[in-house]
């Protein structure tokens, strides 16, 4: 895996929350790509915004899967049929995180070629309350 982080940048956010985000996207990363290949981590300061790309040459998933991916409960039928375990909320719940920080979690398909999730946190948003229902 490689891990590019750029220069320090300080921002406040829950820690453990970002933590779950982290988690999620680098093994959704790791188990959707169960043919190996690359996985990049990058993170760095974008202004005065955090951003953070996870990027896999996985699986992917077509346009119309695209659609359910931040959904409770959703997994992609190529997903399904490659007997992945999961349960399709680390996504539903990694986007709340992220917009309770005030940022923005979002995601490319390179057709073929695997997934790039990223997300973007303004570093404005110091102490973000999280909410009681993200578990
Ligand atoms: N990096 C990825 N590459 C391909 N498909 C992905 C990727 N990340 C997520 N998905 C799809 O989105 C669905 C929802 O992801 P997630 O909410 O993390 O649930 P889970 O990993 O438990 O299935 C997955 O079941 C899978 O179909
Ligand atoms: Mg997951």
């Amino acid at each position: 895996m490689n891990f590019d982080p750029q220069e320090p940048l300080m921002i406040g956010v829950d820690a453990v929350r970002i933590g779950q985000v982290l988690d999620n996207l680098i093994s959704n990363a790791v188990k959707y790509s169960p043919h190996g290949g690359a996985l990049s981590l990058r993170v760095w300061a974008d202004g005065n915004d955090l951003r953070c790309e996870v990027s896999d040459q996985g699986i992917g998933m077509s346009a119309s899967e695209q659609e359910g991916v931040f959904v409770k409960f959703f997994r992609a039928r190529s997903a399904v049929d490659r007997k992945i375990p999961g349960i399709g909320l680390g996504l539903m719940i990694s986007k709340t995180i992220i917009e309770t920080h005030g940022g923005s979690l979002s995601f490319t398909i390179h057709q073929g070629e695997g997934t790039t999730m990223s997300f973007r946190i303004p570093a404005c948003v110091i102490g973000a309350e999280m909410s009681s229902t993200v578990t």
